[in-house]
């Protein structure tokens, strides 16, 4: 059954000259379809740079209006609607707005995962991939608001040591994770190396050797000469690590560690986006060019 719709989604793919992008966290069939499989920021610039008429996202919804932003004359297909992040909707636009009235000389940097309206009302924009790079350039005098995600913003400040104002954002798939899970898989697993993503709550932060992007943790796994890790973050990454290391072993933290947006989409929906062109995501204008200052200088920051 899943191979007719394999090659039914290869022909329509053909037929509409679309390219797939699928997320890190997407469900394993989906990443196996996929033309290019990658973080935030490497499926940014897929989609910045793509010469497809239609781009398939197979991620959630901040990340197809990103690709609308960033190619706004391809046509951009989400598989399913309802897929969307809770981070990004935990600050809305006329509350930034707001904290920006309180702090009127501050500099805004949000987390690519952001509304688009977030993303207009800010000056820069970073991923997991890339969050230590945009401060660091700021000038000292400034004070700095970064939203929505306050766990990533704790990640920049402990590393930076720059202090900035923080919006109470979080993952809500991220802060399942626990520090009794860490240390139960830490017991069982004793020579694995534990990568958690900054999304995690501090005291799981704490208890990581590394910290990375999801594309950082494939590297990290791929380049290092260890051969077991301890994996703290959204387990549909155990895909890719096995895929591209068949040779290491890789555990989760826990079976909790779900997001339930990400696994909204399925092969059948994939098919269904490309004989439907459905679900179109645009971005209208002013929104589209003002937030596409901030992703521009999120894409002029890719690290090695
Ligand atoms: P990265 O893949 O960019 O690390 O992002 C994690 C995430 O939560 C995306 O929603
Ligand atoms: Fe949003 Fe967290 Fe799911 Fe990523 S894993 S899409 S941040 S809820």
């Amino acid at each position: 059954m899943s191979s007719e719709i394999i090659e039914k989604i290869q022909a329509l793919k053909q037929q509409r000259n679309a390219v797939i992008l699928a997320h890190n966290y997407q469900p394993g069939e989906i990443q196996d379809i996929a033309d290019y499989t990658g973080d935030s920021l490497g499926l940014s610039v897929q989609a910045a740079q793509t010469d497809a008429d239609v781009i398939v996202f197979c991620g959630v919804l901040f990340m197809a209006e990103t690709a609308a932003i960033l190619s706004p004359e391809k046509t951009v297909l989400l598989p399913e609607i309802e897929a969307g992040c809770p981070m990004a909707d935990m600050i809305t636009a006329q509350q930034l707005k707001e904290l920006k009235d309180e702090h009127p000389d501050a500099l805004v940097i949000c987390y690519v995962n952001s509304t688009a309206e977030v993303k207009a009302l800010s000056d820069y924009c970073c991923t997991s991939g890339n969050a230590l790079e945009p401060v660091q350039t700021l000038p000292k005098d400034r004070e700095i608001i970064f939203v929505p995600d306050k766990n990533l913003g704790g990640f920049i400040i402990e590393q930076t040591g720059i202090e900035m104002i923080l919006w109470p954002g979080y993952c809500s798939t991220h802060v399942r994770m626990q520090p009794e899970d860490v240390q139960a898989a830490r017991a069982k697993y004793p020579d694995a190396k534990l990568l958690a993503h900054p999304e995690c709550n501090p005291d799981v932060r704490v208890l990581a050797d590394e910290l990375l992007s999801t594309g950082g943790m494939l590297k990290f796994a791929k380049t290092s000469d260890m051969n077991e890790f301890i994996i703290a973050t959204e387990n549909g990454i155990i895909h890719s690590l096995k895929k591209q290391n068949p040779e290491k072993q890789f555990y989760s933290v826990t079976e909790k560690a779900i997001c339930p947006n990400m696994k909204k989409i399925s092969l059948e929906k994939v098919a269904w986006a490309l004989e439907d062109m459905q679900y179109q995501i645009t971005v209208p204008e002013p929104i589209c060019t003002e937030a596409r200052r901030s992703l521009d200088r999120m894409l002029a920051v890719i690290p090695k």
